[in-house]
């Protein structure tokens, strides 16, 4: 059998594999468009697959997502959470990934430590997809990027940027900047900075990713700003991050620094007048609930692309 085509991160997928899941994932969301809500697209490309969801943190846009994805393509899904399942009592991931090979098509997870996604890749059989790590956001932010290309046209060239805690998603919009060819601010308190091994990984792309404090300096001129919550889940010391993260709220006076034209971005779930004011997220630069439905056709691209569809 072939090796399987996992999505584990943006970083390990080719600029050509990107694009392709990029314009599939527009292909198939004009198709459902195009259609009466109830039905399937035409060629049910995934015809009788099964995506098996390992879910150890909670999730509402990455589950009903990838359910309605692989079922709207002609497959099921179904839901295992760390919980209920053997994984929770101590079963290993390398006996977890090849008993469920023998069941599923693909496995999605999201979980906290990132090596058990590389575990469960290493040993699964079929395509295993990055639901979130502690690490990284993979999928969110390929729905990020269709998002802003939709809005503003091609994102190789332009600037984005990143307000915030350097977390997961911080860590997946600096493998797109790497991979896409755009500029990527990212304004963090130093505490919060992205891990070193990722800000080295750019430099040695040539990518042209910068690091300041000075949040209204990185807004200026960007065609898309970016807030997240201030505590991931699984994050300690709630309201030390809460004290250093407040001069990075996005506001309108920070939205009024940044392009005329300019989109806010969130991933969601928000934490309203916390990271961003609710004059931003319910304002018309806001693209945040096109950015939550682009959820469900990137994880179409995604889906269709590890099985070459
Ligand atoms: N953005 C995102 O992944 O949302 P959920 O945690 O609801 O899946
Ligand atoms: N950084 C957030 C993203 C949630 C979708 C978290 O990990 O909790």
């Amino acid at each position: 059998m072939a090796n399987p085509k996992h999505f584990l991160d943006i970083d390990a997928v080719s600029q050509d594999g990107l694009r392709a899941i990029l314009s599939r994932s527009a292909e198939l969301k004009a198709a459902r468009l195009g259609q009466p809500k109830g039905t399937v697209d035409a060629g049910r490309p995934l015809d009788g697959h099964v995506l098996a969801m390992i879910f150890e943190k909670p999730s509402t846009r990455t589950r009903v997502s990838f359910e309605i994805a692989i079922r709207q393509l002609g497959g099921t899904a179904l839901m295992l959470s760390g919980r209920d399942s053997q994984l929770g009592r101590g079963e290993t991931v390398p006996d977890t990934a090849r008993v469920l090979s023998r069941y599923v098509d693909a496995i999605m997870i999201r979980t906290d430590d990132h090596n058990k996604l590389l575990e469960l890749a290493e040993y699964a059989s079929v395509p295993v997809i990055n639901g979130l790590t502690d690490d990284s956001h993979p999928c969110q932010v390929m729905a990020d990027v269709l998002t802003f290309e939709e809005k503003q046209g091609p994102i190789a060239g332009r600037t984005v940027t990143w307000c915030g805690d350097g977390n997961n998603m911080a860590v997946s919009w600096i493998h797109a900047a790497a991979k896409l060819d755009f500029e990527l601010r990212l304004a963090c308190p130093e505490q919060l900075n992205p891990p070193e091994k990722v800000m080295a990984w750019a430099k040695s792309q040539g990518a042209n990713v910068v690091l300041t404090e000075d949040v209204e300096a990185a807004v200026a001129d960007s065609a898309c700003v970016i807030a997240d919550t201030w505590v991931s889940m699984g994050d300690e010391e709630a309201t030390a991050r809460h004290n250093m993260l407040q001069p990075y709220q996005v506001n309108k006076h920070l939205m009024s620094l940044a392009d005329r034209d300019a989109v806010f971005m969130h991933c969601l779930p928000a934490h309203r007048n916390e990271e961003v004011t609710d004059e931003v997220m319910d304002g018309p630069q806001s693209v945040i609930w096109d950015e939550a439905e682009n959820r469900l056709h990137a994880q179409k691209g995604v889906l269709a692309w590890c099985f070459d569809k």
